[in-house]
């Protein structure tokens, strides 16, 4: 009974830290959102010899200084981005930009992903295709659009006669938010620094922006990406020189939407337009 009522206040502090999911297999993987409070300073102690399974949710064990942590972590945002943007300065090459991203832990999301999900493709790519975040196959692979969606985007480049190899595609967030939920401002802010900088070291001519997370977190807007969608725009990049960035629907969109394809279309023939005119 006394069991009952420790892991009932396990749960409860877990929901009340803004844990929204957990994963994996072993204990201390949970996911924390970034508004989540500080953790008690006991852990109830019937909870401390490990999972506890209830219907079909796992919840596991987190030692309080890696809850702490994880909740500090969330939290320190401005100083996250200053360190991101600090590190980012130093990088000569997307080697070692690679290198800054995989090794940086002022991202909370970083902490439940199971591979940090870098950039991939031509280093001289003349067209660079940006995402929102890694999805469940894209974490396990550890390579961006690589499930259902990276499928449709790579029928839709080869449409335009463009293949992976040729362009150069990323993400806003290195690394996949749990149950694939829309990233919070907080880790776009931290990890958009990482994304600027693969711009400023490959300078594409182009810049696809599919779906509205990319578009507003590059263009530094709000507008809904129906309203974004489908005319040229120009992205400043960190060296001061101007891209031409279009933003279009998202693929993961276009497979729920398939009525939507027609103008995703139209927006890829605008990208083969602009190539041939440069
Ligand atoms: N969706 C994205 O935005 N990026 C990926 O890499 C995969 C799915």
């Amino acid at each position: 009974m006394e069991q009952r009522t420790d892991i009932k206040s396990l749960l409860e502090w877990y929901i009340e830290a803004g844990v929204t999911e957990s994963c994996g297999s072993e204990a201390g993987l949970v996911t924390v959102q970034p508004e989540s409070k500080p953790a008690p300073s006991a852990v109830p102690s019937a909870t401390k010899g490990g999972a506890v399974q209830n219907d079909e949710i796992l919840y596991q064990r987190v030692p309080v200084a890696s809850r702490q942590a994880i909740s500090n972590l969330a939290q320190a945002t401005p100083e996250a981005c200053k360190n991101a943007r600090e590190l980012c300065d130093k990088a000569l090459s997307l080697e070692q930009l690679r290198e800054i991203v995989e090794n940086f832990e002022g991202c909370a999301l970083k902490f439940n992903a199971k591979n940090t999900v870098f950039g991939a493709g031509n280093d001289k790519a003349r067209v660079m295709i940006i995402g929102e975040a890694p999805g469940a196959d894209e974490d396990r692979i550890g390579k961006p659009f690589v499930g259902r969606s990276g499928h449709l985007l790579e029928k839709m480049l080869n449409a335009i006669g463009l293949n992976r190899e040729e362009v150069y595609i990323t993400n806003v967030l290195p690394w996949r938010p749990p149950g694939n939920r829309t990233p919070t401002d907080g880790e776009v802010a931290v990890c958009l620094p990482f994304l600027k900088k693969q711009i400023e070291l490959i300078k594409p001519q182009i810049i696809l922006l599919l779906g509205g997370s990319a578009a507003n977190a590059l263009l530094d807007n709000n507008e809904p990406i129906s309203k974004l969608r489908g005319r040229w725009l120009e992205y400043t990049s960190i060296d001061k020189s101007k891209i031409a960035a279009l933003a279009s629907f998202h693929p993961a969109f276009l497979l729920r939407n398939s009525a939507q394809k027609g103008k995703a279309w139209v927006d890829f023939l605008r990208v083969l337009k602009k190539l041939k005119e440069n």
